[in-house]
This record gives C-alpha cells, sequence and structure tokens, in this order.
C-alpha cells in the first residue's frame, strides 16, 4: 500500500516532490479507484524504498519503474486523468534526476581536469629538481594519511591533498643556481629559497579552485613557536591544512636524498619530529602522526 511520507525528515527540495506525489496519489488514487490502487503494490513499494534509502541514482532508477507501472496501470485500466497526473509527477522526476545525473558527471569530468592539471605542474617541478622527484607526491599521501586521522571531512581532505602536492611549486621561481646547490646555502641565498611559499601562493591566488589551497602551500614553512617564514604566523594563526601539510613533508623531505643533505633513518627523524613538537610544529598533529600514521605504516 502507499505509504505517506511523513517519517521523512529533512531533504527539503526533495521533500516537495514527494509530498506532492503522496498528496496526488491519495487524492486520485484513493477516491477515484480504491480497488485499482493495490495494482500500485510494485510502485507503493519502490515509492517506499526511495523515500528511506535517497540514493539519487536509484531514484531515478525508481522514477523510471513508476512510469512503466504506471504504463501497465494504463494499458490494464486505461488512461484516466488522474494517471496523466501522476505520470507528469514523475516525468518530472526522471528529467530533474537524468539533469543532476549530468551535472554530477560534468563535475566529475572538471574534477579530473583540475586534478591532471596540478598533476602536470607537480611533473614541471620535478623535471628542473630532479632530486625531489617523488617529494610532492610523498607529502601529499601522508598529509592525506594524517587527515584522514584526524577525522577531517572529504572537502577539507582534498584541500589538503591538493595543497600538499602543490606545496613547493612555488621552486619553480627560484633559479637554478640556488635550487639545486649541492652545497648549503649562504644567507642571501636561502632568503631567496625562503621565496617559494610566496611564489606559489602567488601562482594559485587567483585561481578560484586551488583558493582554498594557497593556504597550506603559502603557509607550509610557517612554525608553531612563530619563528617560521613568511608572515611568523604563531600556533593556530598557522591555518591547519598548512600544520598538516609541514609535519608531513618534514618527514618526507628528510628520509630521501636532497640536493644538500643526506637521508636520516627513520628513527632519526621521528627523534627529530619528537624534539621539535610545541616548538616548529603543532604538538597534537605530531601527536597523530607518530601515534597513528607511522603506526600504520608499519
Ligand atoms: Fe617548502
Ligand atoms: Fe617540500
Amino acid at each position: 500500500m502507499v505509504k505517506h511520507s511523513s517519517n521523512v525528515k529533512g531533504y527539503s527540495g526533495l521533500l516537495g516532490s514527494l509530498k506532492k506525489i503522496d498528496i496526488e496519489i491519495t487524492r486520485n488514487f484513493k477516491k477515484s479507484a480504491p480497488m485499482e490502487i493495490y495494482a500500485f503494490e510494485p510502485f507503493a513499494v519502490l515509492f517506499d524504498e526511495f523515500i528511506k534509502k535517497y540514493d539519487e541514482l536509484r531514484m531515478y532508477e525508481i522514477a523510471c519503474e513508476l512510469l512503466k507501472s504506471l504504463d501497465e496501470f494504463e494499458k490494464k485500466y486505461g488512461r484516466t486523468s488522474e494517471l496523466l497526473k501522476i505520470q507528469s509527477v514523475f516525468e518530472k522526476f526522471k528529467k530533474n534526476y537524468e539533469l543532476l545525473r549530468e551535472i554530477k558527471k560534468s563535475n566529475a569530468e572538471l574534477k579530473k581536469t583540475y586534478d591532471t592539471t596540478i598533476e602536470g605542474w607537480g611533473k614541471a617541478l620535478e623535471l628542473r629538481d630532479s632530486e625531489t622527484e617523488g617529494h610532492s607526491h610523498g607529502v601529499m599521501d601522508f598529509a592525506v594519511k594524517l587527515a584522514k586521522e584526524m577525522g577531517l571531512n572529504d572537502e577539507e581532505i582534498q584541500i589538503i591533498s591538493r595543497g600538499a602536492l602543490l606545496h613547493d611549486i612555488g621552486k619553480i621561481g627560484i633559479p637554478n643556481a640556488i635550487l639545486l646547490k649541492q652545497d648549503a646555502l649562504t644567507e642571501d641565498e636561502q632568503k631567496i629559497m625562503n621565496q617559494h611559499p610566496t611564489f606559489g601562493y602567488e601562482m594559485l591566488k587567483e585561481i578560484s579552485y586551488l583558493q582554498p589551497a594557497a593556504a597550506a602551500v603559502y603557509s607550509h614553512h610557517e612554525r608553531w613557536d612563530g619563528k617560521g617564514y613568511p608572515q611568523s604566523l604563531k600556533g593556530e594563526k598557522i591555518p591547519l591544512s598548512a600544520r598538516i601539510v609541514a609535519v608531513a613533508n618534514h618527514w618526507d623531505a628528510h628520509l630521501h636524498d636532497r640536493p644538500n643533505q643526506k637521508a636520516w633513518t627513520r628513527e632519526k627523524v621521528i627523534k627529530d619530529l619528537q624534539e621539535k613538537s610545541g616548538k616548529m610544529f603543532d604538538p597534537e598533529i605530531v601527536k597523530v602522526f607518530l601515534g597513528k600514521v607511522i603506526d600504520n605504516e608499519g
């Protein structure tokens, strides 16, 4: 039997349509064709199912199935004005969901294009600085694991993932003589090198879909104690995404050979992170990283 939608909560836009359908069924079929309504048993079951599950694709399928049921009903009992009304409600419903499905598909394609573009930039940096090849992806992997362990939502994880992948993108603006120098940098050279977060931020800030990620790029060399760069931000004034990327960056950078520094052992990096917790890094993030991310890595 047709169940009323009084058990449905939320989903205001959709609820409007459901209510309308429910009213139509009640008003037209129950009044004018009390016996024939039993022919709509599958209709009622499906209707009830999509209320409970609220899955877009399933709802689209259900709308199609309902329309098929209505066709059967029409063949059996003829075309009635009540039937036409119900059909038009479900036709609209079906069209809306076809449209929604198209939009979802376009969004997915757009997201893929964005991600491919970002990957391309990452590759461009690695071509210039082959010794740090894999570093951007390494930082991204650890930052995402960390963000997940910290219970961040999908949207926040995506921002952190992009920020991590692009954190050093500003190095594209650093001259080779400094970027690839094997010896320690002079004070002046270090000053130029330290501009890479600003260069990266300048590169990304006008690109709307990358604006949220730009914060992690700009602030990944800030320090918890306020002694970092470029803005000398302190504690929670540093965006969370940047604090996460900072820990992941430190981990990945020290585990691999770099132009002017040999790789450290895993134990040495762990000890270093412990020592710098609360000074260079957010202590809570270091705790989660060492306790859960590294633990899970085995
Ligand atoms: Fe950096
Ligand atoms: Fe880095």
